[in-house]
């Protein structure tokens, strides 16, 4: 019987999408043989990161408990590896935007609001990913216990088929407990107090911050917005949400369901986050029919046109310069050579 196959990765680069707060985001080609290529996406953690004993420890162990994570709502994760560069991983590529520069386009540029049932269509998706995560167990059937912990508009893309998807799984849980309050700002907006607090959360910090971002996109702003770096840091921790900032004309039902998701007490929010699911998805489907992968397409196709042309196949592209990872006895090097 076959007992293993040792075989080395060749990603090629085709373009840099985004450096990140952790690192820097690639489109790349991994090649096979005959001709065979697939598109991924590879993230490599900045060499500071890599260095940083503490945090890879933590990276890599929650890297391994999201590994074997595949939902149609989660990016999944294909390989990590290490080079001569530090670490990196490869996962499912995205053509799409995120929900940030989703949201973003509504506020600035189109100035308008983001349809209602789109906005709880997103969520309820979202939950449905994070309700799959939540819910898985280690081999002896026990809860493994996993936590996104960074539930933002950030880590949420939207696939050009109208396909939510939560990402940046495991790397949140390392970085969160590195980094001081100051670099924490900017999730700060979308945390539970229990995490602002640095109190140990489970699964039901997730459902806050989906009920945060669930708050930004019907009303256009942030749960809470502080005047000073004090005034923002004592509101995560108190659990502050500005309700007043709410559309007046909001639907009680959909009321409900974000005051339920952001109590202050763990307790109070949702019992598991299927349920929180089920009730997004009862809102927008109760009448027979709601919206839809469909229709969430059609729309971004009419606001965001430009995603849907089309380009010179990426996979013909010449890239701008080769990366090539191999992954032998555990290290793997790393090629960069830029033209
Ligand atoms: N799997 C992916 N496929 C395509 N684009 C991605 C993928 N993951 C991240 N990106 C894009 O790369 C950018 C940087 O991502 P990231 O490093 O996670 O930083 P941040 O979450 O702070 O935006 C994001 O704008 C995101 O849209
Ligand atoms: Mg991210």
């Amino acid at each position: 019987m076959l007992k293993s196959i040792n075989d080395v990765h060749t990603y090629r680069i085709i373009r840099k999408i985004a450096d990140g707060g952790m690192g820097s985001v690639y489109e790349a080609i991994q090649d096979g043989v005959n001709g065979f290529q697939k598109i991924v996406a590879l993230k490599t953690l900045l060499p500071s990161l890599s260095n940083h004993t503490k945090f890879i420890d933590m990276f890599v162990q929650e890297a391994k408990l999201v590994a074997n994570l595949v939902h149609e709502n989660i990016v999944q994760i294909y390989q990590l590896g290490k080079t001569e560069e530090g670490y990196y991983f490869s996962m499912e590529y995205v053509h799409g935007l995120s929900l940030h520069e989703f949201i973003r386009f509504h506020n600035i540029v189109a100035r308008q609001k983001i349809p209602v049932n789109l906005s709880i269509f997103i969520c309820s998706r979202i939950a449905r990913g994070l309700a799959y995560a939540h819910s898985r167990n280690n081999n002896y059937g026990r809860p493994l216990g996993i936590v996104h912990r960074d539930v933002c508009p950030n880590n949420i893309m939207i696939t050009t088929e109208g396909l939510p998807k939560l990402t940046d799984f495991g790397i949140a849980v390392a970085s969160s407990d590195m980094m001081g309050e100051d670099q924490l700002m900017g999730k700060l907006t979308y945390m539970s107090p229990q995490q602002a607090n640095r109190e140990n959360v489970d699964f039901k910090a997730d459902i806050f911050s989906l009920g945060a971002v669930l708050f930004e996109m019907l009303s256009g702003v942030r749960i809470r917005v502080g005047d000073s770096q004090e005034d923002f840091v004592g509101f995560a921790k108190d659990g502050h949400v500005s309700w007043d900032d709410l559309p007046e004309d909001l639907d009680p039902h959909i009321l409900t369901i974000l005051k339920k998701s952001m109590q202050y007490n763990p307790d109070d929010r949702y019992e598991t986050t299927k349920d929180m699911a089920k009730e997004l998805e009862y809102f927008i489907y109760k009448d027979g029919y709601g919206p839809t992968i469909q229709t969430l397409e059609e729309y971004l196709r009419k606001q965001f046109p430009y995603l849907y042309h089309v380009t010179k196949n990426s996979l013909d592209k010449t890239s701008e310069f080769n990366f090539r990872a191999s992954v032998d006895d555990g290290t793997a090097t790393i090629i960069l050579d830029e033209e």
